[in-house]
């Protein structure tokens, strides 16, 4: 018996919200390691469609703990819009299915305002990256910086003044550097004590949580949010989020150990989206774009903007599979592909005449590389709702297994639509 991390393998939307969810039938506890309210992840069950951000994907379902990691950046207001949000939907949220860890960082309104501050200054530079504009770079600086607010800090109202000086000294230069008003304290520690009672009772020694959970056995499934190529240290750098996504980052993000990891699925879309600025070499900027587009609705969920459409590249997803130590890959979105004539995999770049079958790591010849490409043919007959390996079209399944070939991991779950339960089990990823 595994705990299992879910990593999204490509630019994020791959598809780990309806993954998330199908899996978590099979845990007690789902636990969120990293990002924020950057990430949106959608569900179906029964028609009916949930659209989560801050919470864990896992929270929908009766019975189940739910944890906000350490290693998540916490917006207070953020969350008491989706809690309630939830509510309406008849998802019922309270302390007994819901924990925040006490040492996570708080994203406040100036950091989403610096957040933005950027951007649009560098929109007239040419240098933005398309942020979600949540403030999550701005909040996990001030983390490493050593002057963040963390949700234990809101219990404290004796050390949480000095705290907020310190971190408005920083900021408040920032601030006056870039044209803008600075935030005085009184409005700083007003934001702060409006939040603290909507996120104390949440609060809990969460390493503590998961240590005693993990010796009375039960199961643990970590949810990673953004994607792989999105991650600060392995991702299209600079144009990725400020977290680490990969699956390491499941044990420091939440307080366990390595160890405590068996599994590491990979989300996989069937082809490649990416939203905001940077890099995407098998992008389709073309009438297959525009295809896989509509056809996949690529729009995305927190911010509605279009996202960018291309092939399935094999050579991230093999880099993928390395960088986390993907055991097995959950195929997602096959059925955007029906009624293709001919299906393009990219199996390897050209680099100035030479030819690569990496990534390469330098922003510029990210942004010079090649893709070559495969054609296989496609399929005529409708994958949508499939439920079983036995309902696919033969040429579907030859364009599966040349995937786990050429990516040297193999598809553990399929996904065909939106749709719970449209969902095709190769391997408990539990039992693994
Ligand atoms: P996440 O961020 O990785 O959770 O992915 P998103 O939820 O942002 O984007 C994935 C989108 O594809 C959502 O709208 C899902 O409902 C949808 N989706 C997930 N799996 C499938 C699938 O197998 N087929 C189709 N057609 N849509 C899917
Ligand atoms: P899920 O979990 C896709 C992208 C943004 C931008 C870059 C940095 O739904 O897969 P940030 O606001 O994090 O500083 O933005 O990262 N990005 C995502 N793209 N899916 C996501 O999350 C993303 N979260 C951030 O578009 O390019
Ligand atoms: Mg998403």
């Amino acid at each position: 018996m595994a705990n299992v991390v879910v990593v999204g393998s490509q630019w994020g939307d791959e598809g780990k919200g309806k993954i998330v969810d199908w899996l978590s039938e099979r845990a007690e506890i789902v636990v969120r390691f990293q990002g924020g309210h950057n990430a949106g992840h959608t569900l179906v069950v029964d028609g009916k469609v949930y659209k989560l951000s801050l919470l864990p994907s896992g929270v929908v379902r009766p019975g189940k703990l739910s944890i906000i990691g350490n290693g998540v950046v916490f917006d207070p207001h953020a969350f008491a819009a989706e809690v309630e949000k939830l509510r309406e939907l008849g998802v019922d949220i309270s302390p007994d299915n819901l924990r925040i860890a006490e040492n996570t960082a708080l994203i406040l309104s100036l950091h989403r305002e610096l957040d933005g501050f950027r951007e649009d200054a560098a929109s007239n530079s040419g240098t933005r990256i398309g942020t979600t504009r949540r403030g999550i770079g701005p909040a996990y600086e001030d983390k490493v910086g050593r002057r963040a607010i963390r949700v234990m800090d809101l219990a404290n109202a004796e050390t949480l003044a000095g705290k907020v000086d310190r971190l408005l000294t920083h900021h408040n230069a920032l601030r006056r550097g870039l044209g803008h008003a600075e935030v005085s304290h009184a409005d700083a520690m007003a934001e702060l004590t409006s939040v603290a009672d909507k996120v104390l009772p949440y609060m809990d020694r969460v390493w503590k949580v998961l240590d005693d959970a993990r010796r009375a056995g039960s199961r643990i499934l970590f949810e990673g949010a953004q994607g792989t190529l999105l991650d600060i240290d392995h991702g299209t750098y600079p144009f990725v989020t400020s977290s680490n996504t990969i699956a390491g980052q499941a044990a420091t993000g939440s307080g366990v150990g390595p160890a405590a990891i068996g599994y590491v699925l990979g989300i996989t879309k069937a082809y490649t989206t990416r939203v905001g600025e940077g890099p995407f070499p098998t992008e389709q900027d073309n009438e297959i774009g525009n295809f896989l587009g509509e056809r996949g609705r690529e729009f995305g969920t927190v911010t509605g903007r279009k996202r960018r459409c291309g092939w399935f590249d094999a050579v991230l997803v093999r880099q993928a599979v390395a960088v986390n130590g993907i055991n097995g890959i959950a195929l997602t979105k096959l059925d955007v592909l029906d009624g293709l004539d001919e299906i393009r995999i990219c199996t390897g770049y050209r680099l100035d005449g030479k030819e690569i079958d990496y990534l390469p790591a330098s922003q510029s010849a990210q942004a010079r590389v090649e893709p070559i490409y495969e054609t296989l043919e496609g399929w005529k007959e409708t994958t949508a709702g499939a439920r079983s390996w036995a309902d696919l079209p033969a040429q579907a399944v030859k364009y599966v297994r040349h995937v786990e070939e050429l990516i040297g991991a193999p598809v553990a779950l399929l996904s065909t639509s939106p749709e719970r339960d449209d969902t095709i089990l190769v391997t408990d990823p539990f039992q693994d």
